[in-house]
């Protein structure tokens, strides 16, 4: 008969009671898919007496989630703690180390370690999974690790954070404020314990590091990720980005060329008959483009308990198959380390907002300032305000490169006319 899977849990939030819910609701359909009954033995959270609305009583409860990697009647750990260091990654490096199988859907924690805990899974020959740590319920590690094997891939991008999204699609739509949206997305368990990752772009950034290695095959690169986040976006700029027939999404974009491996997370225009600006609320959506599929487009729940715990337990079920795929599609020393492609060199089309003092002089200047910078101009409007005297200026170039719009912004400092920080978006032009 096949042996059961005995299995640990580390970290009971919003994701890990989320799987103890999956494992209970579809115990029968999974038995039937994997013809082996999965037992959860041992669990390790933070606070034994709190009240998540799951009996606790019948798992061995572990003080230390450290310790479930020194167990010898565990074949599994499931890693929902997060933080790029400490406890998740102790027990991650025990566990592989010792041989037990581990899964998680810690992305910080892969973004910079990701590597050396590959390393240890193809030592110690324990499976190493993480589904969900890109794009929630989406498959997309499976998607790009073995759908699009056969291609290569030149470029990948998307919608990688949930939270992100559902700020700027209810702010574009309800007309509410940021920190209004921001608060729904942590009560509806979107967001990171630290929200910032999930607006400065950060979290998106340690997805698209991911993403870049299963598509590229090159290593792990998060800290050449270019990263900003939504918080100078505003109304006034999706109004202008609509009226251009765009809307504004937080995007994830790389690419590998002859410049070398570009990645940059950025709110960026995208054209409203685009696939991603169809995605709304906590939705991720991934495009990559293959030689020989063309482009395949993924898109699904992208935050939250139940995609989440969907996700880690497909990852489960796989195991449980007996699944070994290579956590990064390949041997780790197989992987390249490339040069990285600067802003600087990289060409897009750019928006740029303005706020101006009405007067005949301002235009000239900053239409010098273009000049100077050599950058040509697709579309210039020009709105009053006769009340406050201020014209709010929306610029789109023709494309040109990052070196450029450095140039031309410090031009614009010196230009006294222009009274606000410029609002600088690039066009996703794909
Ligand atoms: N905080 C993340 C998001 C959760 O909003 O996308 C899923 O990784």
């Amino acid at each position: 008969m096949v042996q059961g899977l005995r299995i640990a849990l580390a970290g009971l939030g919003t994701v890990g009671c989320g799987v103890l819910k999956l494992l209970s609701d579809n115990a029968d359909l999974i038995k039937r898919r994997t013809g082996r009954r999965i037992e959860v033995i041992a669990i390790s959270a933070r606070n034994k007496n709190r009240d998540r609305g799951i009996d606790v009583s019948r798992y061995d409860w572990v003080e230390n989630a450290v310790d479930l990697a020194k167990r010898d009647d565990i074949d599994l750990i499931i890693e929902l703690i997060g933080g790029s260091e400490g406890t998740a990654l102790d027990l991650a490096r025990q566990s592989l180390k010792k041989g037990i199988a581990f899964i998680t859907a810690n992305k910080a924690m892969i973004a910079h370690h990701g590597l050396e805990l590959a390393a240890l899974s193809e030592q110690s020959k324990a499976v190493f999974r993480y589904e969900a740590a890109v794009a929630g319920g989406i498959p997309i590690v499976k998607g790009v690790s073995e759908g699009a094997a056969a291609n290569c891939i030149h470029q990948i991008y998307g919608i990688l954070n949930g939270t992100s999204n559902f700020i700027l699609t209810t702010m574009e739509k309800d007309k509410r404020a940021f920190l209004d949206v921001l608060a729904e997305a942590q009560e509806l368990g979107y967001a990171e314990a630290d929200p910032t990752f999930d607006i400065d772009g950060i979290d998106a950034a340690h997805k698209l590091s991911i993403l870049s290695t299963l598509a590229f095959g090159t290593k792990i690169d998060f800290d050449s990720v270019i990263t900003s986040g939504i918080q100078p976006v505003t109304i006034t700029d999706m109004n202008e980005a609509k009226a251009l027939g765009y809307c504004i999404r937080l995007i994830g974009m790389a690419e590998k060329s002859e410049n070398g491996l570009f990645q940059r997370v950025s709110p960026c225009l995208v054209p409203l008959n685009h696939p991603l600006a169809q995605v709304d609320g906590s939705v991720n959506a991934v495009a990559l483009e293959g030689n020989h599929v063309g482009r395949l487009f993924f898109a699904g729940a992208g935050a939250g308990a139940a995609p989440t715990a969907s996700a880690v337990v497909a990852d489960l079920v796989d195991i449980a198959r007996g699944s070994r795929t290579l956590p990064f599609g390949m041997p780790t020393q197989s992987l390249e380390a490339v040069s990285v492609e600067t802003a600087d060199t990289h060409t897009s089309r750019v928006y740029i907002r303005l706020s101006v003092i009405n007067d005949p002089a301002s235009l000239a200047k900053i239409t010098t300032a273009l000049a100077e910078a050599k950058i040509s101009l697709d579309s210039l409007a020009q709105h009053h305000n006769n009340d406050s005297g201020i014209s709010e200026l929306i610029l789109v170039t023709e494309p040109c490169q990052g070196d450029q719009i450095k140039t031309v912004l410090t031009r614009f400092a010196t230009i006294p006319e222009i009274k606000t920080t410029p609002v600088v978006m690039y066009i996703l032009n794909i």
